[in-house]
């Protein structure tokens, strides 16, 4: 059923061999769109000069050679033997052992099947042999258009070319001689990328080859290969080759009416001059109604403010890939790698339509001098270049962008900046909806936009440019948030970041697993109303006035180690060292300092097995001994010496509190 037969050389003379000839054609040559109906010979075994063709018959096409991997847009492809171009089959014999007579290109392809007589006939109109034969005496190769595609032509660059050759007679020799390469090239020594030289000028022609196979010139497919002649080659295009030479990707890009958006994007990334001189290069350009989806302001941010300068380039480059892609090898491929680095997923879908990541490509293979260009209905942002807003969403804090919608802060992070978002996760916020981050809460505008800017640090902070301890002012008046950075954790007051280093053009987004609530209290404040810390209190209001002072109004941030009573009761049992405490002023001023570190101790993100020696101000004395207090954290426990630390913790404006079971003496 799938399989077909047979090609030949043409012979001129003999009337019968014609009839044969052209029947044979027919079905051999049948190229992109193949004619089912005819009866053909079926060519089961391999052997001599018979060649391997694939089809995809749910989309009707036909390639000379079998180049994809069994699949083309989620149809599969179907293998079929034919004789090679030149060569036919007898009776009783393997293979296909008859060899056709040579004769001239342009006579032979008067024979072919579809047709290509609308060449031919132009070709013979400006005497081409005649031509051909004036610039060139030796062997050369045709590159023939079939006549079904003269009528394809939708797009300026080739609309250009067809009023050309059309109406003005004068550009006809150049445009047909685009058409004739200056030597016999047969497919087998054409190399991806090549660009070969036409008798037009020395003006090039790009050659694509897919998977080593099959082969395209300036992104025009081929239905027919090696045809050999006496005078030169032929291979048969779908259509006629755009001229490529006219134009750069830059002239493109400044003269199409659909891309003047993306041309000022070009231009203020300063890379117009590149893309008019660099090469071979794939853009995926984004037409101005692709460009109008994005949001006016963040447009207007990235292309006129000098700081996003990088971001804009980002941008830019994140339309474009080395190499000249055509549409066919794109349609078969899953994915490239643009110039901003990103990898950009490929999807065919079963009508052949392109999507590349989020976008759909709406036209396609533009050739051009130094590349080839496909119009896209949707910019392609490389992360770099996205809001804070989008790359907020993506990394998995919708519902905390929904928030700075209702707090007012969202336009700021789709144009402004830089900022620094510790966004809640989505879990994280629908977690805390059915406690105190309840209606009434987003009710209260003021609640809400205290928390919202709280999560908003100002600067552009990425994980490899924070320090441990860094505190970062926030939009919030006044809040700051404390950056704990350890080996392979990183916490944000007590938010763990589960997703971080996220870019945006104007910051980053670090996600973190828990709402960050300001703290209201300082750490005296704090030691005053918790209940379960009265005696601890009292202790420290005996002690060392000094003490309280720091708690009370000192910056910090300041690790308070409190015993709830509880644990007061139980440790108060050793009379004898209870005794000397409450006592001895001395000592009961050391021991408390031994309860407060210069530092801030985050229970969460600490890594199973560490241990750090800190120095509390109650153990440090005289002649440079010091004994240091151990910090350990081990079976998900954390302790200091051996005093254990609950789960519990209070953050306050000037460090934490956390809760001991025992007390620490100095
Ligand atoms: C394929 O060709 C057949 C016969 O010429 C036609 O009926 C059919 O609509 C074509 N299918 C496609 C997808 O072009
Ligand atoms: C791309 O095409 C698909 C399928 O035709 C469609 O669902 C999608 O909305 C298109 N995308 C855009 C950005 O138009
Ligand atoms: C709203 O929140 C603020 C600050 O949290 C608070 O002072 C105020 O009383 C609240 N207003 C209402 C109406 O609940
Ligand atoms: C002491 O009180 C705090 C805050 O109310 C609480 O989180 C903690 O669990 C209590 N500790 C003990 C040992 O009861
Ligand atoms: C302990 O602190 C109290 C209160 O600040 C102070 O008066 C006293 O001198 C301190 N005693 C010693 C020995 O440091």
């Amino acid at each position: 059923m799938r399989a077909r037969v047979v090609l030949f050389r043409r012979h001129v003379a003999a009337a019968v061999s014609v009839v044969v000839c052209v029947a044979a054609l027919v079905a051999s040559a049948a190229g992109r769109r193949r004619d089912r109906s005819r009866k053909s010979r079926v060519i089961l075994d391999p052997g001599r000069d018979v060649c391997m063709a694939e089809d995809v018959p749910a989309l009707n096409l036909s390639f000379p050679t079998a180049w994809t991997h069994g699949t083309f847009c989620t149809h599969p492809t179907y293998l079929r033997r034919q004789c090679c171009s030149g060569f036919q089959i007898a009776a009783l014999q393997r293979g296909c052992p008859v060899v056709e007579p040579v004769e001239t290109v342009l006579s032979a392809a008067q024979q072919l099947q579809p047709s290509v007589d609308r060449f031919v006939r132009i070709a013979h109109r400006h005497s081409l042999p005649d031509v051909v034969r004036e610039y060139h005496d030796a062997a050369f190769t045709l590159l023939l258009p079939e006549d079904q595609g003269w009528t394809y032509a939708e797009d300026t660059v080739t609309d250009e070319f067809l009023r050309r050759i059309l109406v003005s007679g004068r550009w006809v020799p150049a445009l047909l001689l685009y058409h004739v390469l200056d030597r016999r090239w047969h497919s087998n020594h054409l190399r991806d990328n090549d660009e070969l030289r036409t008798l037009a000028d020395d003006r090039t022609v790009a050659v694509s080859k897919i998977n080593k196979k099959m082969v395209l010139f300036n992104c025009v497919p081929t239905t027919q290969l090696d045809l050999h002649a006496r005078d030169g080659m032929v291979h048969v295009l779908t259509k006629p080759l755009p001229p490529a030479y006219l134009h750069t990707l830059a002239d493109v890009v400044l003269t199409h009416p659909a891309l003047s958006l993306f041309a000022s994007l070009v231009g203020y990334a300063d890379l117009m001059s590149w893309v008019r001189t660099e090469g071979p290069l794939t853009m995926l350009a984004p037409t101005n109604s692709a460009l109008r989806r994005l949001p006016r302001r963040f447009l207007d941010s990235i292309t006129y403010d000098v700081r996003y300068f990088e971001a804009l380039q980002a941008m830019v480059k994140n339309h474009l890939v080395r190499g000249r892609h055509c549409f066919l090898e794109l349609q078969a491929r899953v994915r490239v790698e643009t110039l901003a680095g990103h990898q950009l997923p490929l999807l065919c879908s079963a009508s052949a339509k392109l999507a590349v990541g989020d976008s759909n490509v709406t036209r396609s293979d533009l050739v051009v001098a130094n590349g080839v260009i496909h119009f896209i209905d949707m910019p392609l942002l490389p992360s770099k270049a996205m809001s804070l807003v989008q790359v907020a969403r993506q990394a998995g804090a919708r519902r905390f962008i929904e928030l700075t919608k209702r707090s007012g802060l969202f336009d700021d992070l789709v144009s402004f900046g830089p900022y620094t978002v510790f966004a809640p996760s989505d879990e994280a916020l629908s977690r805390q909806s059915s406690s105190w981050l309840g209606r009434d809460f987003l009710r209260n505008e003021t609640a809400l936009r205290d928390l919202v800017t709280y999560h908003v640090a100002l600067g552009s902070h990425a994980s490899f440019t924070l320090r441990d301890n860094d505190e970062l002012a926030t939009r919030r008046e006044g809040g700051v948030v404390r950056v704990k950075i350890l080996p392979k954790t990183m916490t944000v007051e007590d938010g763990l970041v589960i997703n971080g280093d996220n870019e945006a053009f104007n910051g980053y987004v670090h996600v973190v697993d828990r709402v960050l609530r300001p703290p209201v209290h300082t750490l005296a404040r704090a030691l005053a109303v918790t209940r379960n810390l009265t005696r601890f209190n009292t202790l420290v209001t005996k002690g060392d006035l000094s003490l309280l002072r720091e708690l009370g109004r000192g910056r910090g941030p300041y690790t308070l180690l409190a015993v709830p009573d509880e644990d007061m009761d139980r440790w108060a049992s050793d009379l004898f060292t209870y005794y000397r405490i409450l006592h001895d002023q001395t000592i009961l001023n050391q021991t408390l300092n031994v309860h407060l570190l210069d530092d801030f101790v985050m229970p969460r993100g600490l890594l199973e097995g560490s241990h750090t020696l800190l120095y509390p101000r109650g153990r440090r004395r005289p002649r440079g001994y010091e004994q240091p207090l151990r910090m350990v954290f081990s079976k998900g426990q954390l302790s200091f010496d051996h005093a254990s630390v609950t789960s519990d913790y209070v953050l306050c404006t000037n460090g934490i509190l956390l809760f001991v079971d025992s007390i620490l003496l100095p």
